[in-house]
């Protein structure tokens, strides 16, 4: 089994790595992010309440997010995936310690953390340009990643939208909270000898082949 997580700052490219990647090796890929603007979209309970927080750029609540997260990761064993890819979770120290006990209890364990870093003006204008479908999800990039259509998703014909958080307020809140809550899993992980620094800035096809390589090289070893 090949169990991933995607560590790093918002718009550093996790989402779209961890996508691909998920594609190409047959893992589940759960994004906390994608479940909760999917719960939002549906109008929910958890919905509701995590909806005050993406607004904010805050993050949800450990107890909401481990729960949503674990009935989703305990699936896997059953799912014929290879495994996961889990992309902007853990992103607290106590999600990460919750996590490592869940996975316990599933006797599965992490293959490897990847850490995506990137410039924060890089990021600004990955955030500022960035482009969602409305209906799958899919994601674009005005300019490094445009879609064939001006504004229309190539995969299902729908409608592209800027998401709510990608405003300049809320990138910037954002980034604070991910240097206070999120960047210190960076030493959790490397105590762990899990931890590897992908450099993500260069081309999507660029950034996938750093990390096809180090995955190759663990699965050498291994
Ligand atoms: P989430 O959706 O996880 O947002 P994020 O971590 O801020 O990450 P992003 O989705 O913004 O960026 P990404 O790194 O995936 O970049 P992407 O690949 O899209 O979370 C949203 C909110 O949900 C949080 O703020 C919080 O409220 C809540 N939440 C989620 N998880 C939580 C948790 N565990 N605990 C509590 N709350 C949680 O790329 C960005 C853009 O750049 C795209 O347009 C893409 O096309 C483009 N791009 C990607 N790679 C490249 C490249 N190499 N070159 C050029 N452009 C590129």
């Amino acid at each position: 089994m090949i169990n991933l997580i995607f560590l790093g700052p918002p718009g550093s490219g996790k989402g779209t790595q961890a996508s691909i990647i998920a594609r190409k090796h047959n893992l589940m890929h759960l994004a906390t992010g994608d479940i909760f603007r999917d719960e939002i979209q549906h109008g929910t309970k958890l919905g509701k309440e995590a909806e005050k927080y993406l607004k904010r750029g805050e993050l949800v609540p450990d107890h909401l997010t481990i729960e949503a997260l674990k009935s989703r990761l305990e699936i896997v064993p059953s799912s014929g995936r290879n495994g996961f890819v889990l992309d902007g979770f853990p992103r607290t120290d106590n999600q990460a310690r919750e996590l490592d006990n869940l996975l316990n209890q599933m006797h599965l364990t992490l293959t490897a953390v990847f850490f995506i870093d990137v410039s924060e003006d890089e990021i600004i204008q990955r955030l500022s340009g960035r482009r969602i479908c409305k209906s799958c999800g899919f994601v674009y990039h005005l300019v490094y990643n445009p879609p064939k259509v001006d504004e229309i998703c190539d995969l299902c014909g729908n409608k592209l939208i800027q998401r709510e958080d990608d405003k300049p307020d809320v990138i910037k809140r954002r980034l604070q909270v991910y240097h206070e809550q999120t960047k210190p899993l960076v030493v959790y992980y490397a105590e762990k000898g899990l931890l590897h620094f992908v450099n993500g800035s260069g081309s999507i096809e660029e950034v996938e082949q750093r990390i096809e390589k180090v995955l190759e090289f663990i699965q050498e070893g291994s």
